[in-house]
């Protein structure tokens, strides 16, 4: 079984998505699409770690698909599909449940900043997360995981988990044919773009998130231009005007934030936008970003209403790449049982 180039990445059903799912992660989803395989899932067994009510999760689950296919993901070209309708996740979850080890996961700061105080009331599953995106990775010996810098913890872990089967099975993953005793690759985190880390419009030290309270601290992909443009001009400033070289960003996050935001939604660097812009006052550069942002987010809001209009169909291409994505892991789950030594009928 040789290992080849994949890419796979996933977003949780959570509620819409937001403008740092796009830019920190989603623009390089397309643009690995294109030179790729690549499988895009919504990872629903992940969102269920906090609790979802069923319905909300049901109607998110289609939202975040409407919303893949909306900026321009392929349904065609790649595989997209949600998570729980593949049990390959799952089951390879547990195994790498007996694979990482306790003082990993103690470590993730993902956990403690979700768990927040009273850690002895968060679910084990959101203890054993990072488990099961080793998992969904690894199932399909991705290589390639575009994300944002906040997932970074996770893919050191995804990484130390298959060094740790290949290391522990070694004996019996040479006596499955495979010579060099390597049967899981080492999946590279692909973290690129100016807004790998968007921040909160409200705050720019606190990062851009489905959970916080206020509405206005993020811009949703389902946001009407409105909506958009009231969110930009009510963004925190400093009162300083725009600087004309990136060292000037420097000590200013809000300014650093809009400008990264601006270069990502532009396709052009920071450097870019400050020869552009440097000297202006906020109210004038955020007319500017006001209008990139809706001419890029615009579209994408209007095509995922559209597709939400008929849930049926989108629940079919969810069935469809199931189907190429079971096809995809069954025969490295067949591997994975008889190199820990499990009987397969
Ligand atoms: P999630 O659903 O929190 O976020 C989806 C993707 O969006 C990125 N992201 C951001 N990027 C820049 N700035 C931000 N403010 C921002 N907020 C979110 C995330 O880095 C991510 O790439 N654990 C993952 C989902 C997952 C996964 C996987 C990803 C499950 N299994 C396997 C890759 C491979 C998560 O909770 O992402």
């Amino acid at each position: 079984m040789q290992i080849t180039p994949r890419v796979f990445s996933g977003m949780q059903p959570t509620g819409s998505l937001h403008l740092g799912n796009y830019l920190g992660a989603m623009v390089n989803w397309i643009e690995l699409q294109k030179t790729h395989a690549c499988i895009y899932c919504v990872v629903d067994l992940h969102a269920i770690t906090v609790w979802q009510d069923p319905d909300e999760l049901r109607r998110s689950i289609r939202q975040v698909t409407a919303a893949y296919i909306a900026a321009g993901l392929d349904p065609r070209k790649n595989v997209l599909f949600n998570q729980s309708q593949v049990s390959a996740h799952a089951e390879l979850g547990w195994i790498f449940n007996c694979v990482a080890r306790l003082g990993w996961l103690n470590r993730m700061t993902q956990f403690k900043e979700k768990a927040g105080k009273d850690r002895e009331q968060a679910s084990v599953g959101l203890y054993a997360y990072p488990n099961l995106m080793a998992a969904d990775i690894l199932a399909y010996r991705a290589t390639h995981v575009p994300v944002g810098e906040d997932q970074k913890q996770h893919l050191e872990l995804a990484r130390d988990i298959a060094q740790k089967f290949n290391n522990d099975f070694k004996g019996s993953i040479v006596a499955q044919g495979i010579a060099d005793g390597v049967f899981f690759p080492q999946p590279e985190p692909v973290i690129t773009g100016p807004a790998t880390r968007v921040m909160s419009l409200r705050d720019g030290t606190k990062k851009m998130s489905k959970s916080d309270p206020s509405d206005l601290s993020r811009i949703n992909l389902s946001d009407d231009a409105d909506t958009v443009a009231r969110k930009v001009q009510k963004a925190k400033t400093d009162t300083e005007p725009l600087p004309s070289e990136t060292a000037g960003l420097e000590g200013r996050p809000e300014a650093d934030n809009l400008v990264g935001i601006y270069a990502a939604l532009a396709h052009i660097g920071k450097q870019q936008v400050l020869r552009d812009h440097g000297g202006q006052q906020f109210s004038q550069f955020k007319r500017s970003l006001v209008e990139v942002a809706v001419a890029k987010l615009g579209p994408i809001a209007a095509e995922s209403e559209r597709l939400m209009a008929d849930p049926a169909e989108i629940d079919r291409v969810l069935a469809d790449g199931a189907e190429r994505a079971r096809a995809i892991a069954r025969p490295v789950m067949e591997k994975v049982k008889d190199i820990v030594g499990l009987i397969r009928s």
